[in-house]
């Protein structure tokens, strides 16, 4: 195959799919194919309602999107990136990446590679993929068709980290694949590190997301703790983290469909295998406690200025993590939810990120475009985005009344006013 004349479809146009596809195009021929006319027909006119792409940078000569699958039959290589999330049980649910599977099998052509992005446990590309594919393609593995798995590392409102300059793991289910994939990869990514084998690459991955989240379980575990002991966590964890090899980790809210669903698909597996996992989904749990646990913390806060009045209350944001405008999975959102529950409690929620239009639509919940002055009780922050980072007192204080408190789960205001309205966690 001659490197200039491949031609590549990328399946699933999301965060991860389409600045890939972005990229490639850049160097080859590329189709992005998704299922979702909407986000077809937003692509077309350059529009990226996930807020990552410039509108040329959409608008390449080479890179076309559509939603008829039958593109893939004219391609020799094919990137899977579709969701892979949990279900109300926390249950893997790989629906949508076998509707991929499906979608690629009937269309299939001998000779076709098929490279796995999305975050799966190990064993999933060979097992699950690969059977699917053959099921509908008739095609033989490794004779017909090879396969690979390449997982995603980018990071949402991450202006630093980006799919040109982080390493990328690449693996392949035999060296000629693998080197094929090597030159392809390579023209977009400037480091790649060759796995061992696909099982490899897919555990690599989520081993890291789930490192990450036993890592903040343990400081949330800590900031409990301290908060029972009357000292702060912050200022504990920046002495500590005077220490060399002291790892460094902040207490939060886990959400979005990365770091607080990757662990139940390796605890998944390792139940599958006759292993019960101890140490992943006791942090889960205790990631997942941790909306609650705040939010009752915020009612101590507020028994100090009567509950039994009604109170105004500001949350500044409402996305999973700061400076990205997906709410998916959401922990803000649950923070939310319990509040507006109360029946004293009249909640405003502003968000600069969000699309205000979508959020009103699919969860017929208002954002506000700006806070209304001395009116809110309190004041929670509960996302960093920046725009919050460079708000002085005097902005905070204006959207209070006369005797408002913060609650600060960021430690942003708490660490820059230094008032004695303002609580952190
Ligand atoms: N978002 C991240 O930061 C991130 C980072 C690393 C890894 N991942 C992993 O990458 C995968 C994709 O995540 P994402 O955030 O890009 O998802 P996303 O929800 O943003 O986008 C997925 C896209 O796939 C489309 N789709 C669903 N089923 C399809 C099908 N059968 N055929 C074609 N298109 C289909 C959807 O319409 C959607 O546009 C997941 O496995 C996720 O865990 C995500």
């Amino acid at each position: 195959m001659k490197y200039g004349n491949i031609k590549i479809t990328v399946v699933g146009l999301g965060y991860v799919g389409l600045p890939l596809a972005s990229a490639l195009s850049n160097y080859y021929d590329v189709v992005g194919y998704d299922t979702s006319k909407k986000k077809i027909l937003e692509l077309n006119k350059g529009i990226d309602s996930t807020n990552q792409l410039k509108y040329l940078e959409i608008k390449n000569k080479r890179l076309m999107f559509t939603n008829n699958p039958s593109e893939i039959k004219e391609s020799n290589l094919v990137i899977v990136t579709v969701p892979t999330p949990v279900d109300k049980k926390n249950i893997p649910d790989i629906s949508l990446l076998k509707n991929a599977c499906k979608t690629i099998g009937i269309n299939l052509k001998k000779k076709t590679i098929i490279v796995f992005e999305s975050t799966v446990y190990p064993g999933m590309t060979e097992e699950i993929c690969r059977k699917e594919i053959e099921k509908y393609s008739k095609l033989k593995w490794k004779k017909d068709f090879n396969l690979g798995y390449s997982p995603e590392r980018i990071n949402p409102g991450d202006k630093i980290h980006k799919l040109e300059n982080i390493t990328k793991v690449i693996s392949a289910d035999d060296d000629k694949t693998l080197q094929f994939l090597k030159k392809v990869y390579g023209k977009i990514i400037k480091k790649l590190h060759l796995a061992e084998s696909i099982k490899v690459a897919e555990a690599a991955k989520i081993i890291e997301n789930t490192q990450r989240d036993i890592n903040i379980a343990f400081v949330n575990e800590l900031s409990v703790i301290f908060s029972k002991l009357n000292i702060n966590i912050y200022d504990v964890l920046k002495a500590a983290e005077t220490k060399w090899n002291f790892l460094k980790f902040e207490p939060g809210l886990v959400g979005g469909h990365c770091i607080g669903v990757d662990p139940y698909y390796l605890t998944y597996k390792a139940k599958q295998i006759g292993y019960a996992p101890k140490i992943i989904l006791s942090g889960r749990k205790l990631n997942d406690n941790m909306t609650r646990y705040l939010y009752l913390k915020f009612l101590n806060l507020l028994k100090r200025k009567n509950l039994n009045k009604k109170k105004n209350i500001l949350l500044l944001g409402i996305t999973f993590k700061e400076n990205c405008n997906d709410y998916r999975n959401s922990k803000p959102l649950e923070f939310y939810k319990l509040l507006s529950k109360h029946k004293n409690f009249k909640v405003d929620v502003h968000d600069p990120f969000v699309d205000k239009r979508e959020i009103k639509k699919y969860l017929n919940l208002k954002i506000i475009r700006t806070p209304a002055k001395n009116k809110y009780d309190a004041v929670v922050l509960l996302v960093k985005h920046h725009q919050y980072n460079k708000l002085n007192y005097k902005k905070l204080e204006q959207f209070g009344k006369k005797d408002f408190i913060v609650f600060d789960i960021k430690n942003t205001f708490f660490k820059k006013f230094k008032k004695d309205n303002i609580f952190t966690i």
